[in-house]
């Protein structure tokens, strides 16, 4: 691929996740999406929660068993000229790192809110995680056909609780039974909740921003009360800032309803519209690697096993940082220095794996895997070493005990324990003292995914007791007297020897800091 053609394949490219409290809509607006992008024809075919549609995939058994998509996958469509990534994170509960790794590959964020609900825990977490990252987040309220929370409320309370400025892209007029439309202060137009005809699904606003008097709609009190709430708006709210929308210091709000399609199209085109190409990604060595460099590179940021029980298959899932991938290329993995072949690639649509022959950066790629690829690999193609800057280690927050349950198999557990904590499955840690193992995780599905890999891959049966869920602190090791160690705060330490406390709660932790006031406890992420 030559260097223009490059340029004009990665602007075109916008890779965002969805991120959301479980049932606030996230994989309704994603059909939605989807049926936009022409991937699917009708709703309801990516995730049957009730119809079993799992049973036609491969995944694994576990979350046939359990009717979740327990790993991310990659969902991609053009749409207006662009191509479209969305990487899709589990929607459950019980989530895992892999959602918050799944963060570092993508350039903007969508974030889902039950407008009934307003923001839920999970939807705190992931928040943190992208705000980190200083990428934009979209904001999409949802479920307005239902009644929910104040708009004015919802809007105040991104600031309060989020600490990030909300700006009202388009207001609703009613909510519920007496939703009207959407009042879009962006297009200078209302879209119609119910319009007649599509040819009357949006109505133009005259200069003052109002509709023609003998509109249906301008005769309802609700869309009083909407023109009072954006000139309010106007005057006090947050003005629109597209700096700090790139730089995550200002939401975009959209109002909409997944689940009867309305406003969505109006979201998408404005996403498009507004979310940014790839970006640059920093190297360990402080350079920044464009994504329209044309040497190739990559990092890796999630390994899924047994997609298919039947053939015991890894994909390594790459984002594309710089260049073109081009299946059969050699490319050099940084961490071994090993020239590696990959002629083995696919790409996740909707409803089937398909081949990818090309794929730029902003793009993802799963490859097949026998075993070479850690989570935060870094790839590249051609002479002069790259290696991206690390992954971040999250703080797990829940812990569990584990023993193999057959004292002659040591050596299969030992191995399995290994390669699992190596690929970023769990954390793990081993007592100060005793070194008895610990494992570490953010969700409880990552125990039993453990297990489950544990027992099919290594064929190594292990027995877990909880310990439950503690607050992980590392304490600096010239600080640290082991006599400071007691059952609310077990001193463990991690692969790298650090120690750290795992303290039973909030109240154990402040009790240590009252006691031992000069030593400083530190979080990761
Ligand atoms: P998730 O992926 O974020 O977990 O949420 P999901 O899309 O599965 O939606 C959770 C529930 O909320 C579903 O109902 C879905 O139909 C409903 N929902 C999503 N968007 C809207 C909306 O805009 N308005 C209303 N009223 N409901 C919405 P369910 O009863 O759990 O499942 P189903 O049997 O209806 O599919």
């Amino acid at each position: 691929m030559d260097k223009n053609e490059l340029a004009k394949e990665v602007a075109q490219r916008r890779t965002f996740a969805i991120i959301s409290h479980p049932d606030a809509g996230k994989t309704t607006i994603t059909e939605q999406l989807l049926l936009f992008g022409g991937v699917i024809r009708e709703a309801g075919t990516v995730k049957g929660k009730k119809s079993g549609h799992f049973a036609k995939s491969d995944w694994m058994e576990i979350e046939k068993q359990r009717g979740i998509s327990v790993t991310s996958s990659v969902l991609q469509f053009d749409y207006h000229g662009k191509r479209i990534n969305i990487l899709d994170t589990p929607g459950h509960e019980d989530f895992s790192e892999d959602t918050y790794r799944t963060l570092m590959a993508v350039d903007a964020a969508v974030m889902v809110i039950d407008s009934a609900k307003g923001i839920e825990a999970q939807t705190k977490k992931l928040f943190k995680v992208v705000k980190k990252r200083g990428i934009p987040i979209f904001t999409f309220m949802n479920k307005l056909d239902r009644d929910g929370r104040e708009p004015l409320d919802l809007i105040a309370e991104l600031e309060e609780l989020l600490g990030i400025e909300g700006y009202a892209m388009n207001w609703p007029i009613g909510s519920g039974k007496v939703l009207e439309g959407l009042y879009d202060r962006k297009n200078h137009r209302i879209e119609r909740y119910r319009p007649a005809t599509e040819d009357q699904r949006f109505a133009a606003l005259d200069a003052d921003g109002k509709l023609p008097a003998d509109d249906p709609i301008a005769k309802e009190s609700t869309y009083r009360a909407a023109l009072d709430d954006i000139e309010l708006l106007d005057d006090a709210g947050n003005q629109f800032s597209e700096e700090k929308i790139l730089r995550g210091d200002q939401t975009p709000v959209f109002f909409g309803s997944a689940l009867t399609n309305f406003g969505v199209e109006t979201f998408l085109d404005s996403f498009v519209d507004m979310a940014p190409e790839p970006s640059a990604k920093k190297t360990v060595g402080g350079d920044e690697v464009a994504p329209t460099t044309d040497r190739f590179s990559g990092f890796v940021f999630k390994i899924q096993a047994n997609m298919n029980p039947a053939h015991r298959d890894r994909i390594a899932f790459v984002r594309i940082v710089s260049g073109a991938f081009e299946r059969g290329m050699d490319v050099t993995l940084n961490r071994t220095g090993k020239t590696i072949r990959l002629s083995n690639s696919t790409e996740f649509m909707a409803d089937s794996r398909e081949t990818v022959n090309t794929a730029v950066a902003g793009d993802i790629v799963g490859l097949y895997d026998t075993g070479n690829f850690q989570i935060g690999d870094t790839i590249y193609a051609g002479k002069g070493a790259v290696e991206f800057e690390p992954l971040p280690q999250f703080t797990p927050e829940l812990f569990m005990r584990v023993t193999a349950k057959n004292v002659m198999k040591q050596k299969s557990f030992h191995k399995g324990m290994q390669q699992l904590v190596q690929e970023g499955a769990v954390q793990l840690y081993r007592t100060y003292t005793t070194n008895e193992y610990i494992l570490g995780a953010v969700g409880q599905l990552q125990f039993e995914v453990f297990k489950f890999r544990m027992l099919n891959e290594y064929n190594s049966e292990v027995e877990m007791t909880t310990i439950g869920s503690r607050t992980a602190r590392w304490i600096d090791p010239e600080q640290l007297d082991e006599k400071m160690s007691s059952s609310r705060n077990l001193l463990v330490k991690d692969i790298h020897d650090q120690p750290l406390f795992l303290f039973e709660n909030a109240f154990a932790m402040r009790w240590f800091q009252d006691k031992y006031p000069d030593v400083k406890l530190t979080a990761k992420l």
